[in-house]
């Protein structure tokens, strides 16, 4: 097994904009992680929307998809196929779309002093395809050093919520479910014990959230941690800030 030691991060002969190490933009790249259902949309529009009447440039991204790429992508990731998808082609699709919104929509945003809110990003990755379809999160790891330069959140925010609570959300919002939310209950078992572990082995940038409480104590609670993240930071670059 290949190790997980050094990757340069030249882009030497590549063609390529060589990415920012993680926290070297000007920019505050947040993420949502949880399992399907667990709120993730409903609160990357809230802190959004928070963070906006704060007098912050925010973006918000959606995983899989945002660039004319990624929808063609998503669109074949989430629709029901006739043939099972091979774990490895489903993450290599995953990372595709990752890599291609990174170098056109994300990091761009970082450099010029955006907050960037990524409704899921790389630790989807590991929960879903390393946790759910048992892919060596080492090596997954590895794929994302090489295709997304290895740029890491500033701050995750996981919404935790059991996954027989997430399945009565999703039932209850009668919309068709897609490829992934028709998985069975051990996949998405597995792939909310992941997103736990993943928060244990790295409690600075993921923090926890209890998202089984009502939505709007959710918003309270992301965004008392989001200014605190901000405030530790020393807000945005003053260039991003609104003139007085
Ligand atoms: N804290 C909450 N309590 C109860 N219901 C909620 C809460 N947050 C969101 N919901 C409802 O649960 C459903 C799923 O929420 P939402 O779409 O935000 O989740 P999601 O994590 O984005 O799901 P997906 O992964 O499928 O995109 C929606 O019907 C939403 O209104
Ligand atoms: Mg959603």
């Amino acid at each position: 097994m290949e190790s997980e030691g050094e990757t340069p991060r030249s882009s030497e002969g590549t063609g390529r904009i060589l990415p920012p190490r993680e926290s070297d933009w000007p920019g505050f790249f947040i993420s949502f992680e949880g399992v399907d259902g667990a709120g993730k949309s409903t609160q990357v529009a809230a802190l959004a929307g928070a963070l906006r009447s704060d007098g912050h440039e925010v973006l918000t991204v959606r995983e899989p998809g945002e660039t004319a790429v990624g929808e063609l992508i998503r669109s074949l990731l989430l629709r029901p196929v006739p043939a099972p998808l091979d774990p490895w082609a489903e993450a290599l699709l995953f990372v595709s779309a990752r890599a291609q919104l990174l170098a056109e929509t994300v990091l761009p945003a970082l450099m010029r002093g955006n907050v960037v809110i990524a409704d899921r990003y790389v630790d989807s990755t590991l929960a879903y395809q390393g946790g759910g379809r048992g892919l060596d999160r080492r090596s997954l790891r590895a794929l994302h050093r090489a295709a997304c330069g290895d740029v890491w959140p500033d701050l995750t925010l996981l919404l935790d919520l059991p996954p027989p609570a997430a399945e009565s959300r999703r039932r209850a919002g009668q919309l068709p479910l897609d490829r992934m939310e028709l998985s069975p209950e051990a996949f998405h078992a597995a792939v909310h014990r992941t997103f736990r572990e993943l928060a244990e082995a790295e409690p600075e940038r993921i923090v926890v959230v209890d998202a089984e409480r009502p939505a709007v104590v959710v918003s309270q609670r992301i965004w008392a941690v989001a200014a605190e993240r901000l405030a530790e930071v020393g807000g945005l670059a003053p260039t991003v800030r609104p003139s007085a």
